[in-house]
């Protein structure tokens, strides 16, 4: 049988057979991460020479690049297919990513296929002309976490599995638990108490996954689930688990694609746990080696400022990096110990982008205005347009480029945080007292509190009424600052 693909440590390059890691997906030497190589990655050399004794051998010592119009006609050409293989918008790129024996068995929710939005009023309020957002929140369960663990969870399903599990602030447990469903596999989450969001929440219930809140953050509960799996035969489906990333890759696919394979400037991608960051650099990287586009977008990551473990590491001097106590209303992002963070720097190194972080005030006025374009995002995937405002401020983004903004969850997914913004419930007086006039200005033109009324015709019109007017004196169906 040939070998499709190996793993390669990302810190010290051993490489090994797929079936060889470990539990914890660390490397046995060094503890690094993996990525997973294919004969046509960078760097891949001849794919037999040198191969350590737990490779199988593949008889193709030639390596033969995957054409790029082929690919391009072929995933163009799955579109209408009725198979659900080819209406998963992850294995639509499966050239990408062949790493299952029979795709045919993989676990789909037909994920992926999400829209790209363009955003003329966050484009003005950011200083940029044309903004466009790549709205993952519109996969099954709501975030772009279904892109990768209909790849990791199928590979589970692969090698016989009956038990998966992950530590998570939400979004993984939920496409988890999803997943795990639909293969009929059993499930274990691993969440902070107290500190998720009710809607992902509700989802691992009602898909039924066993829930554990432990009374620790996100990165207490990834320790402990990382000694778990070395005891029990359990696959772990966090980001540290290479396959999840070969999923959460196929964006950068669908990107280009819905840009008629024009590459956008920039792409600006919240980072936690820094595994998306490394799976979208690592889609755009290869799609360039392959010759499916001419060069990669600068790719940004934007941390909370609670939260911001890479942000600090990029301004050391000394490059250490300081785990931080994590603290942010963006629970999504609420992690201070990121496994991927290598991956993710060398992707921001290699593409020229930066890392930024944003304040609490800057993600509730950035969700906001989100929202008020019609589209809406959970907390973390509003660091993005946060962020853009202080790159083009700083003079990084300029106007004339083109800009993507990740945005990772569904607005539904934290209700809570929009309905204690709109009741200006959601900030301390501290964090209103630092804002700028303008900022307060911006927050008071956006609230939208609901009305509680008498149910009186006349009480309702009167109500009515002076809304209207103060709506139309202020120039509506806007956000501030915009003319349209
Ligand atoms: N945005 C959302 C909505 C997320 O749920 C996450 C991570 C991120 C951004 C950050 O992505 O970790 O790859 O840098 N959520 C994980 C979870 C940690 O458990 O759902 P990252």
């Amino acid at each position: 049988m040939s070998v499709t693909h190996q793993l390669r440590c990302t810190t010290c390059g051993a490489r090994i057979a797929g079936e060889a890691v470990r539990s914890d997906f660390r490397c046995p030497d060094c503890k690094g991460l993996y990525e997973v190589i294919y004969p046509w990655s960078q760097g891949a050399g001849p794919w037999n020479a040198g191969s350590p004794a737990n490779l199988s051998s593949n008889p193709t010592s030639e390596v033969r690049l995957p054409n790029p119009g082929g690919m391009r006609h072929l995933w163009q050409e799955r579109k209408t297919s009725t198979m659900p293989v080819d209406q998963s918008g992850v294995w639509r790129f499966r050239e990408m990513l062949p790493f299952m024996r029979d795709v045919e068995r993989v676990v789909t929710l037909r994920e992926g296929n999400t829209p790209l939005y363009e955003m003329p009023r966050c484009a003005e309020l950011a200083g940029v002309d044309w903004l466009l957002a790549k709205h993952q929140g519109m996969n099954p369960t709501g975030s772009f976490k279904d892109t990768g663990m209909t790849a990791a969870l199928s590979v589970a399903v692969e090698r016989g599995f009956q038990w998966v599990a992950c530590a998570s602030t939400g979004n993984t447990s939920a496409a988890m638990a999803a997943y795990a469903a639909r293969a009929g596999l059993r499930c274990i989450v691993f969440i902070p108490e107290g500190k998720i969001a009710w809607g992902k929440l509700s989802q691992s219930m009602d898909y039924g996954a066993l829930t554990v809140q432990l009374k620790t953050d996100f990165d207490g509960c990834l320790k402990l689930l990382t000694k778990l799996v070395q005891q029990f035969p359990i696959y772990l489906l966090n980001s540290v688990n290479p396959y999840r990333l070969e999923g959460q890759k196929t964006p950068a696919m669908e990107i280009v694609e819905q840009m008629e394979w024009q590459v956008p400037e920039h792409l600006v991608v919240p980072g936690g746990n820094l595994g998306n960051s490394s799976a979208l650099g690592k889609g755009f990287l290869e799609m360039k080696h392959l010759g499916l586009i001419s060069r990669v977008p600068k790719i940004s990551v934007i941390q909370a400022q609670g939260a911001n473990p890479l942000y600090r590491w990029f301004g050391d001097e000394n490059r250490e990096m300081k785990p931080v106590k994590a603290e942010t209303r963006a629970t999504a992002i609420r992690i201070g110990n990121p496994a991927s963070w290598r991956k993710a720097s060398r992707v921001i190194e290699e593409t020229g982008g930066w890392c930024e972080e944003v304040t609490e005030q800057e993600i509730a006025l950035a969700k906001a205005e989100i929202g008020a374009e019609g589209v809406g995002c959970e907390p973390a995937s509003a660091v993005t347009l946060a962020g853009l405002k202080k790159l083009v401020a700083a003079g990084r983004v300029t106007r004339e480029q083109r800009v993507v903004l990740v945005l990772t969850g569904h607005t539904l997914k934290d209700p809570q945080y929009t309905i204690d913004y709109h009741k200006g419930e959601l900030l301390t007086a501290a964090e209103i007292a630092s804002e700028t006039e303008a900022e307060r200005a911006s927050h008071a033109a956006l609230r939208k509190p609901p009305l509680v009324l008498e149910a009186d015709e006349a009480v309702v019109l009167k109500a009515l009424e002076e809304r209207m007017a103060k709506a139309n004196a202020a120039g509506t169906q806007t956000t501030p600052g915009t003319s349209k």
